[in-house]
């Protein structure tokens, strides 16, 4: 293999860049030919890609977001669509890609490894809801920035006897709710995953109220049964015994510099999917396992969604009393 491509594609996440870089440097150290495709499969539709050298990859190591830009794209979804996109990459004798995205991403590029490009995935989304790893690229760096936000919002709540409510990122996946509530101390979580009906919320923050707590803290993630505003316009109108404040963290936690844990990850994730291509191995994700990163079929990774472990729910209730 002599020329292959790389994109960034999907919601972006903190260590994307971390990942373009070992991938870019790993190639050319292998003689291998990298294009640096701009705005994910839009880009790739449109022919927007250019040879890659190791100085444009100099100094984003410690960059939030993607050099490369990200996008969604609704054509690339078609057959018709694919047919066009292996036909840019032909053009240009492209015989191999790594795609670094969330599991959206990944069914895409499955689809053009089943047109005949040897195709790498590597998992990036702060959602960490992609199957078959532990983590995947940006989840280290927005649960820390979602447990500074968490730890700045209980000063202020406990200070005026309030409970608060903030909502963290995941439409699909509480995975941010439930860990960032966990490890921020929360009195309750609310999550896609699980029922949980707005009077019960309302009963544990009176009950943590009763039991002499100066404050509630409610993390709810983006994508639970109900908004944040219904519920806060809920828990007004009950008599929980604190005054009810509102706070969501929206973009902010998908910005900004990767945690040490992200760079680490992207890093080895970008050698070991350039490794992995030489050696012959394709149509599969890097995933870690333990401390190891093995791989994982695409096909695998794109039926389903990665779970939560129940235990994690009985832990934070345990805690939070
Ligand atoms: P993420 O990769 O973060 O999960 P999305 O689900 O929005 O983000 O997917 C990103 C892009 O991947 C989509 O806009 C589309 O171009 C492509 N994609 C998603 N699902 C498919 C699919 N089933 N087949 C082909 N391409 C897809
Ligand atoms: O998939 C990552 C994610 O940040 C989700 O948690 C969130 O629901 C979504 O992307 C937001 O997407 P957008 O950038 O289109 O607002």
């Amino acid at each position: 293999m002599k020329r292959i491509a790389i994109m960034t594609s999907g919601g972006d996440a903190p260590g994307m860049n971390a990942a373009i870089r070992a991938v870019v440097r790993t190639g050319i150290e292998h003689g291998i030919e990298v294009y640096g495709i701009r705005q994910a499969y839009t880009g790739l539709l449109a022919g927007d890609m250019s040879l890659m050298t190791s100085r444009e990859v100099s100094g984003i190591l410690q960059r939030g977001g993607t050099i490369l830009q990200t996008a969604r794209n609704e054509e690339f979804k078609t057959v018709e669509g694919q047919r066009r996109a292996l036909r840019r990459l032909n053009e240009r004798g492209i015989e191999g890609m790594v795609v670094i995205g969330g599991d959206g991403s990944l069914r895409g590029a499955s689809a053009l490894n089943a047109l005949g490009i040897k195709v790498m995935g590597i998992p990036a989304s702060i959602d960490n809801d992609i199957w078959g790893t532990n983590m995947s690229i940006g989840v280290d760096t927005t649960l820390n920035i979602i447990l500074d936000a968490l730890d700045r919002l209980r000063d202020t709540a406990s200070s005026h006897n309030r409970a608060f409510v903030i909502e963290v990122m995941g439409r699909n996946s509480g995975y941010l709710a439930l860990m960032g509530g966990i490890l921020g101390g929360a009195e309750i979580i609310i999550t896609p995953e699980i029922d949980m009906p707005m009077e019960e919320v309302a009963q544990q923050i009176e009950d943590s109220y009763v039991r002499g707590k100066s404050h509630a803290i409610v993390v709810m993630a983006e994508g639970a049964p109900y908004k944040s505003t219904q519920l806060v316009d809920f828990l007004n109108e009950q008599e929980t015994g604190f005054e009810i404040r509102l706070s969501i963290l929206g973009h902010i936690q998908r910005g900004g510099s990767p945690s040490a844990f992200d760079r680490l990850l992207a890093t080895r994730m970008g050698v070991n999917a350039i490794e992995r291509l030489l050696a012959g191995e394709h149509n599969v994700m890097i995933a870690l396992d333990g401390r190891d990163l093995i791989t994982q079929p695409l096909e695998e990774v794109t039926k389903q969604n990665r779970s939560m472990s129940n235990h994690y729910y009985d832990m934070a209730w345990m805690l939070s009393r």
